[in-house]
């Protein structure tokens, strides 16, 4: 199958180009590098042999998408990955948001309709749950209220793409992920954030090789176990896959409705301090922490209930936190 990767040279699409080619599918990416590097294209081949077709424009530019989709009808399904995903940067920029990640979505929509391409697959994620009230949670938990523009754009993205498929043929899933994070195993490819990181995974992994002289853990007050914020960490290998049968299902019409929508976690909740202590007994090395305030809008703990995405789409997380740890690890190693 000829599959459209959008932001196919960022962390979580080049995981995925990765997957899709050693499934036998043929990977066109679209990115216009606004946060990624056209060297993961390098990795990419280097890891799974083949070079994938490779496009750099603006998604939410409708006429150059209008142009993309008039010489690629032969595409049968989509991953669309592209977007900004800065929280922080949202509240800063929400215009600047609303026009990316809305404007190329309504674009890619209109370019599948226009030359009958049918399947989709959107990254959506557990931020549109909020502090969930019953753990773990399920895809039919009320979507609350985002408290960012950035989450508002996933909780639009899943409505825009809901209504799409009412009145077209196009289907849609959205899969909605809890924590990536790691790298490939062998190294090559991993996640490149750019200036001081905003998640977790990346400032413990620059913390330890020395690039930040501590992590501030951000808050001991809460109502968990060690005080720490819980979340449902999921290795990114482990979420690639997940779209390769998500658009496998897509196509070999196994779909129950048009749009259906996923959880993509382990089922695991580890907090904060869980992370720091899985990453210093995976790699060796000791992390240089300070706890500090709560940050605004975090929520207490969310993790996964995974059963339905275990059992529709046949798929199950198989790497453990110690992995996940570090395979980062090892990633930041080889930036060096
Ligand atoms: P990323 O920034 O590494 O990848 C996104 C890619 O999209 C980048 O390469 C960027 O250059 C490209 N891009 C952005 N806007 C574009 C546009 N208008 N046209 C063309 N290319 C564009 O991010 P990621 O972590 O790989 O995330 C991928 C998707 O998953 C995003 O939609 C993100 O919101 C979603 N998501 C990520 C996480 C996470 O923690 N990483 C969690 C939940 C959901
Ligand atoms: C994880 C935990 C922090 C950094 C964000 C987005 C969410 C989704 C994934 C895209 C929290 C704590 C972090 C640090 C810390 N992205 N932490 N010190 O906030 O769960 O989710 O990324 O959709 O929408 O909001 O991930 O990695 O930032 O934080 O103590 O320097 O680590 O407080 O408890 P988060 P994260």
């Amino acid at each position: 199958m000829k599959i459209l990767v959008t932001g196919g040279t960022g962390y979580i699409g080049s995981h995925t180009a990765v997957e899709l080619q050693n499934s036998g599918h043929e990977v066109v990416i679209v990115d216009n590098l606004s946060n990624s590097d056209n060297n993961v294209l390098n990795g990419i081949e280097k890891i799974s042999g083949i070079r994938p077709e490779f496009e750099e424009f603006d998604l939410s530019d409708q006429a150059k998408t209008a142009d993309f989709f008039k010489r690629h009808n032969d595409i049968e399904g989509i991953i669309h990955f592209a977007a900004h995903k800065a929280v922080g940067e949202s509240v800063e920029k929400p215009l600047m948001y609303y026009r990316n990640n809305i404007f190329s979505l309504v674009n890619i929509l209109q370019g599948m309709k226009d030359n009958e391409i049918e399947n989709l697959v959107f990254s959506s994620s557990c931020t549109v749950y909020g502090q969930p009230e019953q753990l773990p949670v399920t895809e039919n938990a009320p979507v609350q209220k985002a408290e960012s523009p950035y989450g508002n754009t996933k909780q639009i993205s899943e409505e825009i793409i809901s209504d799409t498929v009412k009145s077209t043929k196009i289907k849609g899933i959205a899969l909605r992920y809890f924590n990536p994070i790691g790298a490939h195993e062998s190294a090559i490819i991993g996640e490149l954030p750019i200036g001081v990181p905003n998640n977790l995974m990346p400032f413990i992994t620059q913390t330890a090789i020395g690039k930040r002289e501590f992590l501030r853990v951000f808050g001991d007050d809460y109502n968990t176990p060690d005080g720490t914020a819980i979340r449902d960490y999921i290795h990114v290998v482990d979420l690639a896959k997940a779209h390769v049968v998500a658009v496998e299902r897509m196509v070999n019409d196994k779909m129950k409705k048009d749009f259906e929508v996923f959880n993509l976690g382990t089922g695991k909740g580890y907090s904060v301090l869980e992370v720091i202590k899985s990453f210093e007994r995976s790699t060796g090395q000791k992390l240089n922490y300070q706890i500090v305030g709560r940050r605004p809008g975090d929520v207490e703990k969310v993790w996964a209930d995974t059963q339905f995405a275990n059992e529709e789409l046949g798929w199950k997380a198989e790497k453990g936190i110690d992995e996940m740890t570090l395979s980062a690890w090892e990633w930041e190693k080889a930036l060096e």
